[in-house]
């Protein structure tokens, strides 16, 4: 039986209401590519896809701004034969994972950032896009007056630290992880978090699949994701979840992660005050946060 486990980001969720729709839509819409016979790297851009677009989520449409008011996007993908692609900073582009998943398919490359990743979409033929919503704006505007430094910026369990990021199990067996997200409110224009970083944001074997969410640069310093999924080829996938997370909550790491096993066990757990996360699992059962 396939599995399906997705989050909306880790920190506090104001619109829990809406991240509950948008993680439901997100799970049916990989779950039907799964029960279908479709393959888990599918399911999972696909899911990531519609999240990018719905403007509920820290990703694609609904991105937080940078300090100089620009949308920069950071996505990866990844599947359990090591395959792997991802871009970082990239503007302009509606569906920043689909391009992920064209460096990981149509390129010798792994990660591609900035102009470079933006000119790479467009001889992929994703089209020039942007939109940068008012809630944005206003949301920028506060951070600024607050006196906040991008260089040091204050993070607190009060602040969105969101991504989006899905795992499937298909029938085949097949492991993937999608992940994107607009960053941190304020970054400085360039910077990439742990979204696209390989072992931090991301990572999967033909065990485990591992998202997580939260403050990029430590999670980059953890090496969050191999570490939880390294932990998932000896434990179910909510023991190596919680200890992945014991380990960043000792570091006072705010973040998030969900995961899953070879044998369709998912995990999910986090030190913010909150994460939007649901599933989908192996009796077909349908959990959301
Ligand atoms: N985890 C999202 C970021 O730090 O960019």
């Amino acid at each position: 039986m396939p599995v399906i486990i997705i989050h909306g980001g880790a920190g506090r969720i104001k619109n829990a209401a809406a991240h509950r729709r948008g993680i439901k839509k997100a799970l049916q819409i990989g779950w039907a590519i799964l029960n279908q016979g479709g393959k888990a790297l599918d399911a999972v851009c696909e899911a990531v896809k519609y999240m990018e677009d719905s403007t509920i989520f820290n990703c694609g449409s609904g991105a937080t701004l940078t300090l100089d008011g620009t949308v920069e996007l950071d996505a990866s993908v990844m599947i359990g034969q090591g395959e792997y692609g991802a871009v970082g900073a990239i503007k302009q582009v509606k569906n920043p994972i689909l391009v992920a998943r064209q460096v990981m398919e149509k390129t010798d490359h792994l990660l591609l950032v900035g102009p470079g990743a933006q000119k790479f979409s467009r001889r992929r033929g994703f089209k020039k896009y942007e939109k940068i919503l008012e809630v944005q704006k206003r949301r920028l505007a506060r951070f600024k007056k607050r006196g906040n430094s991008a260089y040091f910026p204050k993070l607190n369990n009060y602040l969105k630290l969101g991504t989006v990021g899905a795992v499937a199990l298909d029938n085949d067996n097949q492991i993937a992880v999608a992940n994107s997200t607009g960053g941190i409110l304020g970054k400085m224009p360039g910077r990439v978090g742990d979204t696209p970083i390989f072992g931090a944001g991301v990572y999967a074997t033909k065990n485990s699949g591992v998202a997580a969410t939260g403050h990029g640069e430590e999670i980059i310093r953890l090496f969050l994701a191999k570490y939880v999924a390294d932990l998932t080829d000896g434990l179910p996938a909510q023991k190596a979840v919680s200890k992945g997370i014991a380990m960043a909550k000792e570091k006072n790491v705010l973040c998030g992660v969900i995961g899953l096993d070879r044998k369709g066990n998912v995990g999910y757990g986090f030190t913010t005050k909150s994460m939007s996360w649901g599933y989908i699992g192996k009796a077909g059962e349908m959990r959301l946060f």
